[in-house]
């Protein structure tokens, strides 16, 4: 989809859908916006018979179709609502956008186009960002396996955001290019994780990455079975040892350091489990389904790695995926065994189905020591109780760096991906020591969110860490706005919001 920035009068565009977003309005006192008094002339007065009518109050998520006579150059007018204007912010404006090209896909609609509301304290700029975003991500379906009927529904090829004649279009449309590469990054994540595991086992997850790569100018490397071996990667090397789909880590690289280039480095390390069966600790039938999203934080990880490329971002930013399939067979590791990871550090095994921490161990444990970053950020869709904890609208942050921390909320709250920490005190990290091992691999059923991220907490050794748990928000099962069921790709916009934001971080 091609988004663009404009300034035409309403009266003389030429779209196949036109939408019009109205912050809710009290039906006794409706008025006509003098933006559009023109433009209901040229429809004959009809927008104004239908806000007269009270049947279309501007309520968030409300719709109204109009269809002009045969005069106008318009085909379809969409009313939106945009809900009370002071609760209207980004969010809001992301929705409204979704939802537009969400119809006017249904409607087969090839070119759509949306006039940006007049909204005190809000540049255009940051509105025309969360337009595209919510656009581009609401004409996101996943329907590469459908062999008949994909004409059902038509991808809008152009949307158009409308201006008013004097406003700052340069600026809007450099934001609108940012918002396009951030939503296009985070399709590609979702694409990635919807994608069924028998098509997408850990080396076709390492050739997307590879693909990723040289399309947008990253360093990519991929490590095999012999190399981890040779590596001593332990902890992948378990986990992808049930399964004849071997194993990978991959590294993603945007401005690998040149001679004498310095500047600060950030790790983001993905779990990458291509399908989660529970391996010999077997999980339940019903609870193996979606479990192709188990590697979400990789997908999301290749996102971000695409975008901060296309933004050009003055970071050295690398991305790490420990990519396995969790399988269950003579050759899986076992309940009670003893693995050596990478870091040297040994894990005694109480389930096999807490197979995510396992990879993540290496695949932490490489970034720290490889890249000695200033931050370590994972993403991971790591365990059942962070659902339990938060339900499905917020991941959980936990970490090392309380600076690091509040910068990744900041991120979420301005993303609308948002995050709520839960601590990690020394107790919970004491409580994953293990009698006959350095570190035990599980805790006990209370606060499985945490004793997770304690154990993850020693495989980063000094570096300032923040570990986010994506299991509730990785995938939905009802549609949103600008969200089909499936995968969210949830981690793109949050993270790179955080990098752009670098320096107001003020980590170093
Ligand atoms: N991939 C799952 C976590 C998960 C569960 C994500 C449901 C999304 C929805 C993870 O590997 C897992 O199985 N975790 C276990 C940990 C337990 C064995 C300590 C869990 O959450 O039950
Ligand atoms: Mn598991
Ligand atoms: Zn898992």
């Amino acid at each position: 989809m091609h988004v663009s920035v404009d300034s035409l009068a309403l009266e003389k565009a030429a779209y196949e859908l036109l939408a019009l977003p109205f912050f809710e309005f009290d039906p006794q006192h409706w008025r006509l916006p003098a933006r559009l008094t023109s433009l209901d002339r040229a429809l004959g007065g009809r927008l104004a018979t239908v806000l007269a009518t009270g049947d279309f109050r501007g309520k968030r998520g409300e719709t109204l179709v109009i269809y002009p006579d045969g005069g106008s150059p318009l085909r379809r007018v969409l009313l939106v609502g945009l809900g009370a204007e002071r609760d209207a912010g980004a969010e809001a404006l992301r929705a409204a956008a979704g939802t537009t090209v969400s119809q006017a896909s249904a409607r087969r609609a090839k070119t759509a186009a949306l006039v940006v509301p007049a909204q005190r304290r809000v540049r255009l700029a940051a509105q025309a960002q969360a337009l595209a975003e919510g656009a581009v991500l609401g004409g996101y379906r996943f329907d590469r396996y459908k062999t008949k009927r994909k004409d059902e529904r038509t991808p809008v090829a152009s949307f158009t955001l409308l201006a008013e004649p004097g406003d700052d279009l340069r600026g809007a449309r450099a934001a609108a290019r940012i918002g396009t590469i951030l939503a296009e990054s985070q399709n590609l994540a979702r694409e990635l994780s919807n994608e069924p595991p028998n098509a997408l086992p850990p080396a076709e997850l390492a050739r997307a990455a590879q693909r990723t790569a040289r399309e947008v100018g990253l360093r990519c490397r991929v490590f095999d079975v012999p190399q981890l071996r040779r590596m001593k990667a332990g902890g992948i090397l378990a986990v992808g040892g049930g399964s004849s789909n071997p194993p990978r880590l991959v590294v993603l690289e945007h401005n690998a350091p040149a001679r004498g280039a310095r500047r600060p480095t950030v790790c983001v390390v993905g779990k990458g489990i291509t399908f989660d069966s529970g391996g010999l600790s077997l999980k339940p039938a019903a609870s193996m389904v979606t479990m192709k999203h188990d590697m979400s934080g990789a997908a999301a990880v290749i996102g971000i790695l695409r975008a901060t490329a296309l933004l050009r971002l003055p970071l050295h930013v690398v991305g790490v995926i420990g990519s396995a399939e969790n399988m269950p067979s003579d050759t899986a590791y076992r309940p009670d065994d003893i693995l050596t990871t990478l870091s040297g550090q040994t894990v005694e095994i109480g389930n096999t189905d807490a197979e995510g921490r396992i990879v993540l161990s290496d695949a932490l444990w490489y970034a720290h020591k490889e890249f000695s970053p200033q931050a370590l950020i994972d993403l991971a869709t790591l365990t059942g109780a962070c659902s339990v904890a938060l339900g499905k609208w917020a991941s959980a942050v936990l970490g090392t760096n309380e600076r690091l921390i509040d910068a990744l909320r900041r991120a979420g709250e301005a993303t609308h991906e948002r995050l709520w920490q839960l601590p990690l005190w020394p107790e919970h990290r004491e409580s994953m020591r293990s009698e006959i091992a350095d570190v035990k691999q599980t805790g006990g059923r209370d606060g499985g969110t945490i004793t997770a991220a304690a154990f993850l907490s020693y495989f980063v050794g000094d570096t300032p860490w923040a570990h986010i748990d994506i299991a509730p928000t990785a995938n939905v099962e009802r549609a949103g706005p600008y969200q089909p069921a499936g995968a969210t790709g949830v981690g793109v916009r949050l993270v790179v919001e955080f990098l752009r934001n670098w320096r107001a971080a003020r980590l170093a």
